[in-house]
């Protein structure tokens, strides 16, 4: 049985005022949700404030980046072991932003995917086509050259990842997946996993996720849940769709 996750991806939002308001809103609202899990990623600066308010309750929390390596001379990148000391339970790898603005690949978001498993971190890979693969065809094969690095991992390793599908064109720009589009990419995505004899894995939707759309795209048979973005900004919205 998969449990529905619903993930905030805080991006680069936040100061250290708007998180406390923020934070104390989530913290004050976690028991309308029993029924999923609810998490957090924040900026890196402010994992110790997230951790600081949110132990003990309810919502878990996470990075939005990690280091492929392990310690040593990578100035400006952040290990493993670093986000485990900040207790943090997961960690988004891949996002479409980090592909496109980052040159990041295939292969280092499943070094990085790796990088997690090894400090006990969920890595969420964020997987998605661009509105001109979308309109050539190439969907489906777009996510699966993105997840084989993944898949090559094992299935003992991809039994631990949440994927998160994340079609680009529909991130921040208030066009969201129909619910048949995004569960047909979902099937997809399952069916791949499933070779790896995977069948728990969640799987997220992700792009522009709001309170409005959360219930019909969670009553699709293969969405486990949501990667939101700009509407886990405001503690509100966001817990409506949780509670969706
Ligand atoms: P929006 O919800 O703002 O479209 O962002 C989606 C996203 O990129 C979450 O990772």
């Amino acid at each position: 049985m998969r449990r529905r996750l619903v993930i905030g991806n805080w991006k680069m939002h936040g100061s250290l005022s708007g998180n406390a308001a923020l934070l104390a809103q989530l913290r004050e609202g976690e028991g309308v949700v029993g029924h999923c899990d609810i998490a957090v990623c924040a900026p890196f600066p402010y994992l110790a404030q997230v951790q600081g308010v949110l132990q003990s309750s309810a919502v878990s929390w996470g990075a939005q980046d990690i280091s492929a390596h392990t310690l040593g001379a990578y100035t400006g990148e952040v290990a493993g072991t670093m986000l485990d000391d900040f207790a943090c339970r997961w960690v988004l790898v891949g996002h479409s932003e980090r592909r496109s603005m980052h040159a990041e690949g295939d292969q280092l978001v499943a070094d990085k995917a790796s990088a997690a498993l090894a400090v006990g971190i969920t890595p969420v890979v964020c997987v998605g086509e661009t509105l001109q693969e979308r309109e050539s065809g190439r969907t489906t094969d777009v996510i699966t050259r993105q997840l084989a690095p993944v898949m090559a991992l094992g299935a003992a390793a991809v039994a631990k990842v949440v994927v998160a599908y994340e079609p680009v064109w529909a991130i921040g720009t208030g066009r969201t997946a129909t619910p048949q589009q995004a569960q047909d990419v979902h099937a997809h995505i399952r069916a791949s996993l499933a070779v790896l004899a995977t069948p728990d894995v969640r799987v997220l939707y992700g792009g522009s996720v709001k309170a409005s759309n959360a219930a019909s795209l969670f009553a699709m048979p293969d969405i486990d849940g949501a990667l939101v973005g700009g509407a886990s900004l405001a503690a509100e919205e966001f817990l409506r769709i949780a509670a969706a």
